[in-house]
């Protein structure tokens, strides 16, 4: 697979991303990010594809999924699985193989299990991490950022209620 593939995830202070298969926090900006970054194309007859797990997928409110205007993936061990408008699928190499020339960039998008799972796979190209100011209540948690990652780029920053954060684009140098 010739495809950038990226990570995108907003952590906080301690690496925390979510309790209980939602999120800890409400960032609109944040979510705005994340809409924009991975549905925007260069090439207008493409689309991006975002990989997720089961849980993850399960999370997004019925009316908001399969998330528009993407290719929706997402992984599970079971059998007979079925995510109305997704490909279901059973391994990562699964889903990288979908990855066919009407696909641009590949997001994946957690949660905790995802991540873990591939942060080390040399596809990775880089990630986009949103990190929050702040530590919250958290269960579920993102890997160290691995030292391959040592290129660290600042595309922006925002704060909702009082909540700073800024996004930050680590690729290998
Ligand atoms: N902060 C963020 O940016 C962010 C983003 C996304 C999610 N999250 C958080 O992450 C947490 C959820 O993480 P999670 O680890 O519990 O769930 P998850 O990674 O979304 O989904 C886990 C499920 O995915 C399937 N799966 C994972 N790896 C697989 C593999 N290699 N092959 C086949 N299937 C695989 C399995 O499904 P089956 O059980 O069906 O076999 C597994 O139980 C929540 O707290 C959520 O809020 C945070």
């Amino acid at each position: 697979m010739n495809h950038p593939v990226f990570h995108i995830v907003a952590i906080d202070n301690n690496n925390g991303i979510g309790k209980g298969d939602l999120m800890p926090w409400s960032l609109p900006g944040d979510m705005r990010f994340f809409q924009q970054k991975t549905t925007k194309t260069d090439d207008e007859n493409k689309q991006n594809m975002v990989i997720m797990g089961r849980t993850t997928w399960e999370s997004i409110p019925e009316k908001h999924r399969p998330l528009a205007k993407r290719k929706n993936v997402v992984l599970t061990r079971k059998k007979d699985y079925q995510a109305k408008g997704a490909t279901v699928v059973h391994s990562i190499e699964e889903a990288f193989d979908l990855a066919d020339n009407s696909i641009e960039r590949v997001y994946i998008m957690g949660g905790a299990s995802v991540y873990a799972h591939t942060i080390d796979r040399p596809e990775i190209t880089g990630l986009y991490v949103t990190h929050i100011d702040r530590i919250f209540d958290c269960d579920a948690f993102y890997p160290e950022i691995p030292p391959v990652f040592s290129h660290a780029e600042k595309l922006g920053e925002d704060e909702d209620n009082g909540i700073p954060y800024e996004f930050i684009l680590h690729t290998k140098a």
